[in-house]
């Protein structure tokens, strides 16, 4: 199969080929969309400072997450509903994570349960399960079973999404996940027939408290890592409750409009608790140059959302997995041109405001 070059020339193609209410459920953020184009140019807002005269005839890309190494710093972040992009749907997604040596999370609103993920994933890549806490909570707890019996390595509570995000895209379309399509973990925690997102929202639980995530922490018996911070002070909190790690994310763009992109919500979070717990970070990653400014900025590692459906609609596993190598790959070769051999070495002196911030020259 010819593959596209870029990940935009994924999303060119995957815009030709995904029907439109998928389309807009996978492209699309809340509101205005302000925050969903500026996850994107926040990265671009960045100047890279390269050092020169340094060997580079070795790459080294390895990062620490939750205490094991890694051979790089890219994460398949949780996205929903994979069969609508690939008959396959999230068994693809996990073996072309497995390909490419890529810590995959599996979304509670999978199109497959996560004991059908592990079991498609025969060389064992490594798996985190992302944790929506459901109003029953004892579906949550057997989630969370079936989740370490199957061997995911972490849980994934994300934290912001109390209520659905204004997306007016699916309100357009009308988007709703069919019938012939299976939402495994949702029907465990009530969901039935045809669901829109709001009646999946529905089932989530919107009281969830700081006790939760210390709750989680303390009794789950796996490292829980706090999914949709934005703020320092919360990082700080998630710290205090027995987390992990954190992932600095505004989901995407989708839930609240006109909040601060990854890039930047970034730096101050990973001054607080940077040296304490892992801080990822996502929203808008679409270069090798991107993921290097974001491990400049504190970040242990970045999760990809967009990119990975892009691959999944263009080409199934094998999309998917080229997606990635891409990603992969532009790291290194930012990694050489930067003067940096190792991420690991990576830090603020490698990045600054870009000249051309707020020119709009960032744009394509
Ligand atoms: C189509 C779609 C579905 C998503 N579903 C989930 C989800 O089920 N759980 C979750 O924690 N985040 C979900 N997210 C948010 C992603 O995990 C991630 O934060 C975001 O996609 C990162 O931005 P990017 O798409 O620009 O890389 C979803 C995002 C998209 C685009």
């Amino acid at each position: 199969m010819r593959l596209p070059l870029t990940i935009a020339d994924f999303e060119a193609r995957a815009a030709e080929l995904l029907e439109a209410g998928p389309l807009g459920y996978y492209a699309g953020g809340a509101g205005d969309e302000i925050t969903l184009r500026d996850n994107v140019d926040g990265w671009r807002r960045l100047a890279i400072r390269p050092r020169t005269l340094v060997d580079c005839s070795l790459i080294d890309t390895r990062t620490t997450l939750l205490g094991r190494e890694r051979r790089h710093p890219i994460v398949v972040a949780p996205t929903a509903f994979h069969r609508l992009a690939t008959p396959d749907g999230e068994r693809a997604t996990a073996r072309a994570a497995a390909a490419t040596d890529t810590i995959f999370v599996l979304s509670t609103l999978a199109t497959s349960g996560c004991a059908e993920v592990a079991a498609a994933c025969p060389e064992g890549g490594a798996r985190w399960f992302q944790l929506y806490v459901f109003k029953d909570r004892g579906v949550s707890r057997e989630l969370v079973a079936m989740a370490a019996e199957s061997g995911y390595e972490a849980l994934v509570v994300t934290v912001d999404m109390p209520v659905l995000g204004v997306r007016e895209r699916d309100l357009r379309s009308g988007f709703a996940v069919g019938e012939a399509t299976a939402i495994p973990m949702v029907e465990r925690g009530g969901g039935r027939g045809r669901m829109s997102m709001p009646d999946v929202v529905s089932l989530i639980d919107p009281a969830l408290r700081w006790s939760d995530i210390e709750d989680l922490a303390a009794e789950s018996g796996l490292p829980v890592i706090v999914k949709g911070v934005l703020a320092p002070e919360d990082a700080r909190r998630a710290r205090e409750c027995g987390a992990a790690g954190v992932v600095v994310s505004n989901h995407g763009g989708r839930q609240l409009d006109t909040v601060l992109s990854g890039a930047d919500a970034l730096p101050p979070v990973a001054e607080e608790v940077g040296d304490e717990i892992d801080v990822l970070v996502d929203g808008g990653v679409r270069r090798g140059t991107d993921v290097l400014k974001a491990l400049a900025l504190g970040a242990r590692a970045v999760l990809v959302g967009r990119p990975v459906l892009w691959g999944l609609a263009v080409g199934g596993e094998e999309g998917a997995r080229r997606v990635l190598e891409i990603l992969r790959g532009e790291l290194e070769t930012a990694l050489a041109l930067a003067g940096c051999p190792r991420a690991s070495e990576l830090d603020s002196s490698w990045v600054q405001r870009a000249p051309w911030a707020g020119s709009g020259a960032g744009h394509r």
